[in-house]
C-alpha cells in the first residue's frame, strides 16, 4: 500500500524536524507492507532527500513543467531537473492546478515528460460536486483519463489518484460503496496493465477505518493530515490493523 504526503504549498526548513518520527517509524516492522511517499514543495525536495538517505521513504513533486529541456520559462522547473535532486515521483492534473487553468492537453505533456525523465506519475482527476450532482462522475473521469494520457502506451510508472474535487479539505469522503463502484470503473478504462489507484480526498485517522475496507485500492493521496506526522503515522497504522 502506497501512502502518498502531498504538502501543498507548506512547510520550511523548521518542518524537517517533524520527520524524525516518520524516519523511525519506516525503519520500524510497525510499516508493515506500507510505502511512504513525500511530495514537499520545490524548497524541501533537497532537504527531505537528504533526510530520507538512510531509509526507505520515497521523495516526489507536485507539478513540473511540461517541456523536457532547459528553457527560458521564468519560474518554472520541468521534470529532468527534478529527477536530478532526487525525486521519483510526481503528482500531475491535481485539482487545485486545474483550477487554475491547467488543461487535460497541458497535463498529457506534463505526463509524457515525466515519464521521458523516468518520474513516476500520480495523475489526479476527480469530479466538482456539481459534476457530481448532474451525475457526469463517469463521464468527467472518462473524459480526464483519455485527454490525460492521450498516446502514452508505458503504464507501468503510472498511478492514478482518484481526488473528487468536493472531498478535498472538506473532511466530506465517498460513500464506501460509491467509492468501490467509481474505482471499479476507473480500472475498466484500461487494457492489459493497470496502474495503481490511489484514494485522495480529507483522508485522516478516524475516516482511515471505513476507507481501508474498499478493497480494490492500492494506497492514498493525503493532504492535510500529512504534515502532521502523528497522524500521517496513525493512518498507515490503521490501515494494515
Ligand atoms: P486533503 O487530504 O487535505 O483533503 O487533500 C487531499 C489532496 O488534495 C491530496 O492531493
Amino acid at each position: 500500500m502506497y501512502f502518498v504526503a502531498n504538502w501543498k504549498m507548506f512547510g520550511n526548513l523548521k518542518s524537517i524536524n517533524t520527520l524524525d518520527k516518520v524516519v523511525k517509524f519506516s525503519k520500524s516492522k510497525e510499516i508493515k507492507k506500507g510505502r511512504l511517499i513525500y511530495c514537499p514543495p520545490y524548497t524541501l525536495i533537497t532537504s527531505f532527500f537528504k533526510k530520507f538517505q538512510n531509509c526507505l521513504i520515497d521523495i516526489g513533486a507536485q507539478n513540473c513543467h511540461e517541456s523536457d529541456d532547459y528553457g527560458s520559462q521564468t519560474g518554472f522547473i520541468n521534470s529532468k531537473m527534478l529527477k536530478s535532486i532526487g525525486a521519483n515521483y510526481v503528482i500531475l492534473g491535481h485539482s487545485e492546478n486545474r483550477k487554475k487553468g491547467e488543461t487535460d492537453k497541458l497535463i498529457n505533456l506534463k505526463i509524457k515528460s515525466a515519464i521521458k525523465a523516468k518520474l513516476k506519475v500520480i495523475f489526479c482527476i476527480g469530479e466538482t460536486l456539481s459534476e457530481k450532482k448532474r451525475g457526469k462522475t463517469r463521464s468527467i473521469l472518462s473524459k480526464q483519463i483519455k485527454l490525460g494520457l492521450n498516446k502514452i502506451k508505458k503504464k507501468s510508472n503510472l498511478f492514478i489518484a482518484y481526488e473528487p474535487v468536493w472531498s478535498i479539505g472538506t473532511g466530506k469522503i465517498p460513500k464506501s460503496k460509491d467509492l468501490e463502484q467509481t474505482v471499479e470503473f476507473i480500472k475498466k478504462n484500461f487494457k492489459g496493465k493497470l496502474p495503481k489507484i490511489l484514494y485522495g480526498g480529507s483522508v485522516n485517522p478516524k475516516n482511515i477505518n471505513d476507507l481501508k475496507k474498499i478493497n480494490n485500492l492500492d494506497g492514498f493521496l493525503i493532504g492535510g493530515a500529512s504534515q502532521n506526522p502523528k497522524k500521517f503515522i496513525d493512518i498507515v497504522k490503521k490501515t494494515f490493523n
